[in-house]
């Protein structure tokens, strides 16, 4: 038995990284999936590349390989007429959705007074009002089946304390947990659990583009990770730099499971120690 067998969960942000990580964990788990992502492209206000339709082609055919089904949608979470697409694709093949992870998600530094205008948006648009899209898209089938479910968003410690360089990043994960606490409290009563999760640094595309070793080694020219992995390791308390997305998956499919049947509200950290050491 898997922790989520026979249930179907839309993952965004499936075409790599963490993504990736927790629709191939709920595959692994006997969950089918709904594997949503952008389908390549670049965001002007970014300086690395979203995942490619290649990438969520990889991802796919590793959920069928596992003898798992999967329907692949390629939306852009900023609109929610594209979700809409992505979750009737998957409930016309799949029948059901018991399960939403809203994980796609952009990084990206700038100070307060110098960022863009459309650094701001961008960061907006893609990482709040995209998860609230996904939510959105989805639940109307969820509480009209009637038969509970499981929902996911995905926040960061940027959720629950203020990192310098990061205030529209931060704005977006804080709106996160804000938005996780209102969907608790209206979606309890439907038998549907929300629950936020809030890594620390994950050893993914979002944070090892250049501008973050840039930024963490600023004494280095082309910094390579040994020259970065002291400064991650000070954030946290466990003496690691970052965690990898196998380490969040974990995390996501007990939250999914029956075992976490009681769990429902909370924002919870994967994150080596970061937030308690700063007094969170
Ligand atoms: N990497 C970290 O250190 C870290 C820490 C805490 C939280 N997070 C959060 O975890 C989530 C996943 O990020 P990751 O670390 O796997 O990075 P990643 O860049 O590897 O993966 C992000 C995925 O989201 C997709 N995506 C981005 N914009 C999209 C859009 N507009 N529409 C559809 N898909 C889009 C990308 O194509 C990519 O597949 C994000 O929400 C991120 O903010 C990351």
């Amino acid at each position: 038995m898997g922790l989520v067998d026979g249930r179907v969960a839309l993952v965004t942000g499936a075409g790599r990284g963490q993504g990736r990580s927790h629709a191939l964990k709920l595959a692994a788990e006997g969950a089918d999936v709904i594997a949503v992502d952008i389908g390549g492209g670049q965001v002007e206000t970014i300086s690395y590349e979203l995942a490619s339709e290649a990438d969520l082609d990889t991802t796919v055919s590793a959920i069928e390989a596992m003898g798992r089904r999967a329907v692949k949608a390629i939306a852009d979470v900023r609109s929610l007429s594209d979700l809409q697409a992505a979750v009737d694709a998957g409930l016309s093949e799949l029948g059901k959705i018991d399960i939403v992870c809203a994980n796609a998600g952009i990084g990206g530094w700038g100070v307060c007074w110098e960022m863009s205008a459309q650094q701001w948006h961008d960061m907006i648009d893609i990482n709040l009002t995209g998860v609230w899209n996904a939510a959105r898209a989805a639940l109307p089938s969820m509480v009209e089946r009637g038969e509970g479910g499981c929902v996911i968003l995905t926040s960061s410690t940027a959720g629950l304390i203020g990192y310098a360089n990061t205030a529209h990043y931060t704005a977006a994960k804080h709106g996160v947990i804000g938005l996780m606490k209102v969907m608790s409290a209206e979606l309890g009563p439907h038998r549907i659990r929300v629950n936020a999760i809030c890594p620390t640094t994950v050893n993914t595309q979002l944070v090892t583009y250049d501008a973050t070793s840039e930024l963490f080694a600023p004494d280095k020219t082309n910094p390579r990770p040994d020259d970065v992995s002291d400064a991650f390791t000070s954030l946290n308390s466990l003496p690691i730099p970052w965690i990898e997305p196998a380490d969040v998956s974990e995390a996501v499919a007990w939250l999914c499971s029956d075992a976490a049947r009681y769990v429902h509200g909370i924002a919870l950290p994967v994150d080596g120690g970061n937030t308690a050491k700063k007094g969170s």
